[in-house]
């Protein structure tokens, strides 16, 4: 996700020289390197001491943030807007981690999804106490670099966000393992029910992205009533259809996102 931001900064016009990518091990530094023409540094301690940085953001995994961010709790008192993509971690144990007595900081919490790496992401962030609004139109240009960007002033919102939008590509590509297998089971060969349902997930995601129309209206566009598509959707908008089954599912993935920030 760290590296789709950096693309994405890189691709928008952001100076190379103005991106430092922190990475410890020396044999990923030099893969990184070949990819993205970048700053390395091995560690916070590696920023000169006199000019902070005007974003960190933290981009490693959520159990290994204990670890890495109290080091750059060094940059805070400054103007330093600190940005974190680790999914469950909350403002108040960030600033914990960072500074814990300084009312000021410039904090904010993201979540990010997958098409992130292709400049189709949905960011929903949510902002410190002490965020002003500069710190806020940073985070959210930095952000719409991979895509879309709402924010959420409710920190306990971001559990449902997670569930939503952060799982939600996992429920897409569910879909399109599950046509396929709906087509095999229909009597199709698997290469073809494989390779018809992922355009038909991919070609509706992209008309979906690119239409005027709501869902509900392109979907009633493609509804003839008593056609096959009627057919079908009695099937998928019945009492135990989709939609009692997303409701489940997004309300099963909040819980769980609930749980695991603690
Ligand atoms: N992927 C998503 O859809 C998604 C969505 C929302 C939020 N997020 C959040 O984004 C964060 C990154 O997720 P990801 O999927 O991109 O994980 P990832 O591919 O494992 O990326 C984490 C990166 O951090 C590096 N790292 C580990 N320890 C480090 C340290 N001490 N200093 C600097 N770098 C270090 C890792 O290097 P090694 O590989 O060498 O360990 C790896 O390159 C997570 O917190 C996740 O919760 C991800």
């Amino acid at each position: 996700m760290g590296g789709a931001l950096a693309s994405g900064w890189l691709a928008q016009g952001l100076a190379p020289s103005q991106i430092s990518i922190v990475e410890p091990d020396t044999d990923a530094a030099a893969a990184l390197a070949v990819r993205l023409p970048v700053r390395l540094l091995a560690g916070a301690a590696a920023w000169p001491e006199d000019s902070p940085p005007a974003v960190v953001l933290f981009a490693v995994k959520p159990q290994v943030m204990d670890e890495v961010v109290p080091a750059y709790g060094a940059f805070t008192g400054s103007d330093t807007l600190f940005l974190s993509i680790a999914a469950g971690r909350t403002l108040t144990g960030l600033s914990r981690l960072l500074a814990p007595h300084d009312a000021a900081l410039r904090l904010v919490r993201a979540m990010p999804n997958t098409p992130a790496a292709v400049g189709r992401g949905m960011t929903v962030l949510c902002g410190g106490p002490g965020l002003d609004a500069a710190g806020r139109e940073l985070a959210t240009a930095l952000m719409a670099a991979v895509g879309d960007t709402a924010w959420v002033e409710d920190e306990s919102l971001m559990n449902a966000v997670t569930a939503v939008s952060g799982s939600g590509p996992a429920y897409v590509f569910l879909l399109a393992e599950a046509l396929a297998q709906a087509g095999i089971d229909a009597g199709l060969a698997p290469d073809l029910a494989g390779h018809i349902a992922r355009k038909t997930v991919a070609g509706s995601g992209e008309l979906l992205h690119q239409a005027s129309e709501g869902p509900a209206e392109l979907r009633a566009a493609v509804t003839s009533p008593g056609g096959t598509t009627a057919a079908a959707l009695d099937v998928l908008m019945g009492t135990d259809g989709w939609q009692a089954a997303l409701t489940r599912a997004v309300a099963a993935a909040t819980r769980r996102s609930r749980e695991l920030a603690g």
